[in-house]
This record gives C-alpha cells, sequence and structure tokens, in this order.
C-alpha cells in the first residue's frame, strides 16, 4: 500500500427528483465543483486512524475486527466511511489483496463555513472519494462503472432510502441522465454472491449517461439556508401514497424529463425552461398530494423572483430547504435575482457544474 489521494464533488439535482427513487425514472443531475479529498497513507501502528472535521474534532481509532471496522469510541457520524472501508477491503480481498492499517484525512468543502449543510451529497463524495484513493493505493485499475457500483452496494447495504444518483454524479461527473438500479434486486444478490461478481453483472434498471453541458442557458443556485433531511422526505413517502395518482407523477415526470433530456441534447433555451417549469409543477402537485412541504417559504421565493425576472426556477433535490436553482438567459436577469434573492436572504451560491473530463 502506497500514500494515495482522490477526491470528489458535490451534486445537484436539476430534475426528475422522487420520481428517480423508482427504478427505471430518469432524473437530470450535475456534479459541482465543490469537493470533498481524501487521502489515505499507510500506518504503522496495530490501528488506523481518522481526521475529520465534520465527524469529530477528535482523531478517531478504527480497528478490524470480525470482518468488521469499527471505532475505539463508536460514533454514529462515522457509519458511511466505517462501511466504506469493510466493503472496499472486502472486495480488495477477492483480489488478493490485504491492506495494513492507513490513516485517512477528509477534507470537505461541501458545507458552509459553519459547517451547515448545503445539501450538496456530502455522504455520497466521501464514499466515492475513499473508494477510490483506496483502489489507487494498491494501483487497482478502476472505471467508473465499477467505482459507483462499490459505492451504490456501501448504501444499499446501510439501508439508505435515496436513489444513489449523488454517487453517480461524484464518480461521472458533468451533466447525467440518471435512472437508479433495482435496490432490492442488488440487496438480493449481494446476499448470494461475491461483490466482483455483482459489480460484474449487467444491474437491471440503472442508466446512467453523460450529456452535454447545454451553453444555452445559465445555471444560478440559491441556497435558503435551512438544511433538509433526504431520508425523512423519502422514508414519508414509502408508507400510504395514493398509488395511482403516485403511477401518474411517475408518467409523468418521465416524460417531462426526457424533454428536458431532448432540450439539453439540443441546446434548446426553450424546452430547458419549458421542462424545468413542468417539472416544478408536478412536483408541487405530488407532494400536495402526500401533504409534505417541498417549497418552504423561501424556496417558494426564490422561484418567484426567478420568474419576475423571466428566468425559470424550481427546488432542486428533496426540497423542505436546502437550494433551488434557476435557469438565466443574460447578466442582466443574473444580477437582478442575485440581489433580489439576497433582500430575500437567499444566498447566491457561486456553484459551477463541474466536468472531470473538461
Ligand atoms: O435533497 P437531495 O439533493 O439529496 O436530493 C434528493 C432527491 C430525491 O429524489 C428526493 C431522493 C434521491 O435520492 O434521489
Ligand atoms: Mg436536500
Amino acid at each position: 500500500m502506497k500514500h494515495a489521494k482522490a477526491k470528489a464533488p458535490g451534486k445537484l439535482y436539476i430534475a426528475g427528483e422522487y420520481a428517480v427513487v423508482t427504478p427505471g425514472h430518469p432524473a437530470v443531475i450535475i456534479a459541482v465543483d465543490r469537493f470533498i479529498s481524501v487521502s489515505l497513507s499507510p500506518s504503522k501502528e496495530y490501528f488506523g486512524k481518522i481526521f475529520s472535521s465534520s465527524i469529530s474534532e477528535n482523531t478517531l481509532i478504527w480497528k478490524r475486527q470480525n470482518q468488521q471496522i469499527i471505532l475505539e469510541a463508536p460514533n454514529k457520524k462515522a457509519d458511511i466511511i466505517l462501511k466504506t472501508l469493510e466493503l472496499t477491503e472486502h472486495f480488495l480481498k477477492e483480489h488478493n489483496i490485504l491492506l495494513p492499517y492507513y490513516d485517512i484525512y477528509i477534507k470537505s468543502d461541501l458545507d458552509s463555513v459553519d459547517g451547515i449543510k448545503y445539501g450538496l451529497g456530502s455522504s455520497g463524495a466521501v464514499t466515492v472519494a475513499t473508494i477510490h484513493a483506496l483502489l489507487k493505493s494498491v494501483n487497482l485499475d478502476s472505471d467508473n462503472e465499477k467505482l459507483f457500483k462499490l459505492a451504490a452496494i456501501v448504501h444499499v447495504s446501510l439501508n439508505k432510502k435515496g436513489s444513489l444518483g449523488d454517487l453517480a454524479a461524484a464518480v461521472y461527473t458533468g451533466w447525467l441522465a440518471y435512472s437508479s438500479p433495482d435496490r432490492e434486486w442488488v440487496k438480493h444478490q449481494w446476499n448470494r454472491m461475491g461483490l466482483s461478481s455483482l459489480i460484474d453483472e449487467a444491474w437491471p434498471k440503472l442508466k446512467i449517461e453523460s450529456i452535454k453541458a447545454p451553453k444555452s442557458v445559465e445555471l444560478l443556485v440559491g441556497w435558503t439556508g435551512h438544511p433538509a433531511s433526504t431520508d425523512s422526505f423519502v422514508t414519508s413517502l414509502e408508507g400510504d401514497k395514493d398509488i395511482i395518482s403516485y403511477d401518474r407523477f411517475l408518467k409523468d415526470s418521465t416524460t417531462c424529463v426526457s424533454h428536458l433530456i431532448k432540450g439539453i441534447q439540443s441546446d434548446s433555451n426553450k424546452e430547458i425552461k419549458k421542462a424545468i417549469n413542468n417539472n416544478r409543477l408536478l412536483l408541487l402537485q405530488m407532494s400536495r398530494s402526500n401533504n409534505f412541504i417541498l417549497e418552504t417559504p423561501k424556496l417558494t421565493a426564490l422561484n418567484q423572483i426567478a420568474k419576475k425576472h423571466g428566468a425559470v426556477a424550481k427546488s432542486s433535490g428533496a426540497g423542505g430547504g436546502d437550494c433551488g436553482i434557476a435557469f438565466v438567459d443574460t447578466r442582466f436577469q443574473k444580477e437582478g435575482i442575485y440581489k433580489d434573492w439576497r433582500a430575500n436572504s437567499i444566498e447566491p451560491l457561486s456553484l459551477n457544474m463541474y466536468d472531470k473530463y473538461n
């Protein structure tokens, strides 16, 4: 094992939220230019250390015990990183690679200066960056698909509720059309076969396609200053949703996102804006029929301000706080929107799309 480093970007949902949680229904997601960096170095001790200010002020000590990775002093916030180490080590073992103990340094610029989450997908990015650094540390070749699937298995085995779109964005980067795999199938197979075999299988319903970034619109991001928990929103939808109207929502969302993808591919400003507005309306309607709040008053203000200036906007991701996005055509629109957002305590975030190939 040698010293190794990797970084993975955060993400923003552009359209197709909620519907994408049901396997096979598309969303458009982008990676943004804020990152989590992970660096690893072999340790001479009989334990490893984790340095991560978002998990703990203190250094964490980890050890291997009965095929598991555990902390000397348990800490819930470390669950993702520990599971990531455990499964990646398991994968390496299948390649006859055994690691010594090592130290892990995690640095994140996905959160605000005072540590508040913007909702840019830090748990996905930390998984991807850690797996990538581990594979690099032993010179094991990895491609996007392998990296995504291994990260996906980590999240599925922690019973994460989401579509795993944050992992796709962190691995593939750029603009993506993403449909989630059948996670029940993944779980079932994972109980039957080794990790490498599962990674080599074709996963039902999974689709990750890069789309060329459109030039006819500029993306603005506004932060409402209120973090939201995606897991709790998605869980609330698992219960007694009205199956018939939800089915309609899934169909309408798929049609709308397909139009958006075509609009992006042909770089049609008009099609992109129309699809974004339609997706907002579909999501609002779906949230009302299921009695949850997608647009907080600030997200509604974010949207109305954008509209007033001739742009389109919507919430990004699960809603209930976090970020909203707007698409503008001119610098003039952008300046007007920023000014009015600020006057309503909505913070414009200077984020750009990130594409590792460009
Ligand atoms: O709030 P975010 O940015 O984590 O996005 C969640 C998007 C959902 O479709 C609601 C859930 C998911 O995992 O796809
Ligand atoms: Mg969110």
